[in-house]
């Protein structure tokens, strides 16, 4: 019998916090999986954090490149900061000679059969040459095209998976979808198939959003998980799940240091719940959502405020006025602001820093101002 230990070190970390999160630790050891995503959904980007998780491991790995030049690809990892540790080796499979030079290419020499055999045998011999744990193969569409039929794509795929299974490497294999039919043979040999995808609303910026596919025998997060690529690289933003953050607490009512509404309330509002403050514009939702937040700074807790409408210096002087400095109570680091753009956040990555305040910070009330702002991000028309 195997510890749940063991199980994680069966995995091979993609690096990636939120994706290993939803792939239950990783990928699965010695097996071959499938990225893919239409060009530029950040597949390169996702590999070459596998590939760096590898290294900061020891382990040695390998980035053999059909499409971009290892010029390109080194450019790419250069623009998130990286520096590609020595134990990264890039292969970069150039076309042979007959596509280059117009008198081979109508030699019978350099029939498609040579040259999927040829750019194999290339393959083969890099891996053996490296000893690679990890490897990405970037992408297969040059290996449809070199192919011709679907049979004999499906028998190279075939035959490279049973290669990789004999030298313990854990594979990824990034299909950019260029090609027009919707073959599915490399869906049914792998192990596991992670779809990236980007969506353009009609305003703001692109969505992006990732999704497990299929995983043998692992139980992983389905559905759609959205995630962005920053400078720094890729960041996912797992689902959340209610039913994960089920558990009990300590129930206690909060009162707003205003007795006549503590009165109106029954004498505050509920640790663990949910209020919703309606009204028409200019009736003080604000001001009330602040009044709580400001009670809580004043008990020695900490509160967020997550701004999505107002300009926030404009929101300090208003409130000023009223008579709570938000800037006073920002300065004891008790309360944390943070203006929100609807246009460029994607719910799943504002519900993610909602959690990180709380799970991290030990944030106890958050104030969303106003749920208009993040609803309208949620319901945003996708094309
Ligand atoms: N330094 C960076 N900062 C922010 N975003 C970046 C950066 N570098 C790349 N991107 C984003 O990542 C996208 C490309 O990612 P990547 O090259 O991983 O895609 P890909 O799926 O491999 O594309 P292709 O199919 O063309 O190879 C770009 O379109 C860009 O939006
Ligand atoms: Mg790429």
């Amino acid at each position: 019998m195997s510890t749940s230990n063991e199980l994680i070190s069966e995995k091979a970390a993609t690096g990636i916090e939120g994706l290993d999160d939803i792939l239950s630790g990783g990928l699965s050891r010695s097996h071959l999986f499938l990225l893919e995503g239409e060009p530029g959904t950040g597949k390169t980007t996702v590999a070459l954090h596998f590939l760096q998780a590898g290294a900061k491991n020891g382990e040695t790995s390998l980035y053999i490149t059909l499409s971009e030049t290892e010029r390109e690809l080194r450019q790419g990892a250069k623009s998130h900061g990286w520096d590609l540790d020595d134990n990264i080796h890039i292969f970069e499979l150039t076309p042979p000679e007959s596509l280059l030079n117009a008198e081979h290419q109508q030699s019978l020499l350099y029939s498609s059969d040579l040259e999927l055999g040829e750019a194999t045998r290339q393959i083969f011999e890099a891996v053996e040459h490296f000893k690679p744990t990890r490897v990405v193969l970037d992408s297969l569409s040059e290996i449809r095209l070199l192919a011709q039929s679907s049979l004999r794509y499906r028998r190279q795929i075939l035959a490279i998976k049973h290669y990789f299974v004999r030298y313990d490497a854990t594979v990824l294999l990034l299909d950019d979808l260029t090609t027009e039919s919707l073959d599915k043979t490399v869906h049914s040999v792998a192990h596991g198939v992670i779809r990236l995808e980007e969506l353009t609303p009609n305003y703001g910026a692109e969505r992006r959003r990732v999704r497990v596919v299929k995983y043998r025998g692992q139980k992983y997060r389905g559905g759609f998980h959205d995630f962005t690529i920053m400078g720094d690289g890729v960041h996912v933003f797992p689902r959340l799940v209610a039913a994960e953050h089920r558990g009990g607490y300590n129930r206690q009512t909060l009162s707003s240091g205003i007795a006549e509404m503590d009165a109106l309330l029954g004498g505050g509002v509920e640790t663990g719940s949910s209020s919703l403050i309606l009204g028409p514009a200019g009736t003080g939702k604000s001001l009330i959502s602040m009044i709580f937040a400001a009670a809580a700074v004043g008990r020695g807790e900490k509160a967020a405020l997550f701004i999505f409408d107002e300009e926030l210096g404009l929101l300090f002087e208003r409130m000023n006025n009223m008579g709570i400095d938000l800037e006073a109570l920002q300065a004891t680091g008790n309360l944390l602001i943070e203006q929100v753009d609807a246009a460029e956040l994607s719910p799943g990555e504002f519900s993610h820093r909602v959690r990180r305040c709380v799970d991290k910070l030990g944030i106890k009330t958050v104030v969303i101002d106003s749920i208009n702002g993040y609803q309208h991000r949620c319901r945003k028309k996708m094309r």
